[in-house]
């Protein structure tokens, strides 16, 4: 990534010349064409990570009931259940405007979600900086009293969570923003003008995309959003080419693929295709499967039951099938309107931390290992970490007699195989026929064994 700048400053410097004998190729920028944009290497910092924290947060979590999209649903679909919640709780008049001076988030403290954040052992923390219903998170002057600064908070939460993350962590920034705003009336007088015209972006969109940029610098531009509007609408392309061109983060940002109608899955760094995306199958390109732990929204939900909350062995199980097919792990947590990274999500956290802590060694930096899960038994999946030269295979069930046969993904070399259960030690193996090995696992009581939810062996000098 350094060689492309000092390749631009010797062309710029030695002149057109000798910058064309140093540097072809490398002397060129981005263009604003999917083609050019798309031919773009994603930075290796976004590959190596594999597991990143989602965080909603907004208006919607002062009504936190039913969903992030609340005000969608109670505006736009007029859904009884919303309808009938405003009805009983507040006084007739109450708009969702007037939500937004009850955002209080008097308990935020950016040091102390940073501290969870990372015990969870992710490598990177992705923030709605603003959600369609348009509120935005810092002091946005195209945002005019919708903003947290003036406000509800009256803070900036972009910031503080930047900063935060930035002194007391390795976990890099991610912003997340919605290109449309489901009641703006420029993008309404956009869209009746079937995007032929683009006040909305003009004025809105793109002025707060270059300014997040520049004033946060994320490592993370997670779009969304697209309003049934096509890329051209957003001048995506012009953004993008800016981005990786000229922007403060060119060297290190990623972008995903939600970019205008008709882009996910298709252009932009890496893919997400849709909600909860486990394509089952290696991809020709990086992706990630974005997830909420509360299976029904990604905004807080006071009235979420227990059961609604997936289990730390989903988590693990959704953590290991994702990072072993090739993709990264974003998983989504709500925070109250108050500030607080509930317990039951600060728990999930950090018990997936607490495994990776044992584990970890099978899936940062890992790469996908020729086959994705076992074929003999059943949820066992694979990764490979290169500079082990380590096979590994995750064991999402200890087998009830001892004895985990692993299938073709490995050819053990006999006398050269090493099993090991990590962070307990070496395993007895033999070899099965046709090919494959049986490893037997220690008779451990569940209090001693290194780790629950799921245990990994290391296999080294693997043919
Ligand atoms: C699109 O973005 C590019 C790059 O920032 C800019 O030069 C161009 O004027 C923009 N076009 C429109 C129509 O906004
Ligand atoms: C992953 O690789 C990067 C770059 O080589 C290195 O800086 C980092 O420490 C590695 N992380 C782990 C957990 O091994
Ligand atoms: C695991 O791999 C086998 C092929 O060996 C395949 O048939 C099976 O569907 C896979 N299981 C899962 C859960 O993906």
């Amino acid at each position: 990534m350094a060689g492309r700048c000092w390749a631009v400053l010797a062309c710029v410097g030695l002149g057109l010349g000798l910058g064309l004998l140093i540097g072809t190729g490398t002397c060129s920028r981005y263009e604003p064409t999917w083609e050019s944009l798309d031919s773009r290497p994603l930075p290796d910092w976004y590959d190596q990570a594999k597991f990143g924290i989602f965080i909603h947060w907004g208006v919607f979590s002062v009504p936190s009931f039913g969903s992030e999209w609340f005000w969608y649903y109670l505006r736009h679909q007029r859904a009884q259940p919303y309808v009938d919640f405003m009805k009983a709780n507040y006084p007739p008049g109450f708009t969702y405007q007037d939500f937004a001076p009850q955002f209080t988030a008097e308990f935020f403290n950016a040091r102390r979600w940073v501290e969870v954040l990372a015990a969870s052992g992710a490598q990177y923390a992705v923030l709605t900086t603003k959600h369609h219903e348009g509120f935005t998170l810092w002091g946005s002057e195209t945002s005019w009293n919708w903003n947290a600064v003036d406000v509800g908070p009256k803070r900036d939460l972009v910031g503080e969570l930047a900063d935060a993350l930035r002194s007391h962590s390795h976990l890099r920034l991610g912003l997340y923003h919605s290109l449309f705003e489901w009641f703006n009336p420029l993008y309404e007088q956009d869209a009746a003008n079937a995007f032929k015209t683009n006040h909305f972006p003009t004025a809105k969109t793109l002025p707060e995309l270059y300014d997040i940029v520049t004033k946060y610098r994320p490592d993370v531009v997670w779009s969304d959003g697209d309003g049934n509007a096509p890329d051209p609408y957003w001048n995506s392309t012009g953004f993008l080419a800016w981005l990786y061109n000229d922007s403060p983060v060119r060297d290190t940002v990623v972008t995903n693929d939600r970019w205008g109608r008709g882009c996910m899955c298709k252009h932009g760094g890496f893919y997400t295709c849709t909600d909860r995306f486990v394509p089952g199958h290696l991809l020709p390109r990086k992706w990630e499967n974005c997830m909420t732990i509360d299976r029904y929204s990604w905004g807080y939900r006071r009235n979420a039951q227990l059961s609604d909350y997936l289990t730390i062995q989903d988590l693990i199980s959704t953590l290991v099938r994702t990072v072993a097919l090739g993709g990264n792990l974003l998983m989504n947590i709500g925070p109250t309107h108050d500030g607080v990274i509930a317990p039951i999500f600060e728990e999930r956290l950090r018990q997936v931390g607490s495994w990776l802590a044992v584990n970890g060694e099978a899936i940062y930096n890992s790469t996908y290992w020729r086959a994705q899960n076992d074929s003999l038994t059943p949820h066992v999946w694979y990764t490979f970490g290169p500079r082990q030269k380590a096979v590994y295979a995750m064991l999402l069930d200890w087998p009830k007699d001892g004895v985990v046969v692993l299938g073709e993904p490995v050819l053990a070399a006999p006398g050269g195989t090493q099993v090991e259960l990590l962070h307990y030690g070496p395993l007895k193996w033999d070899p099965v026929k046709p090919s494959g090995l049986q490893v037997h696992l220690p008779p451990l009581a569940f209090n001693q064994m290194p780790c629950q939810w799921a245990w990994t062996l290391k296999l080294t000098g693997v043919a």
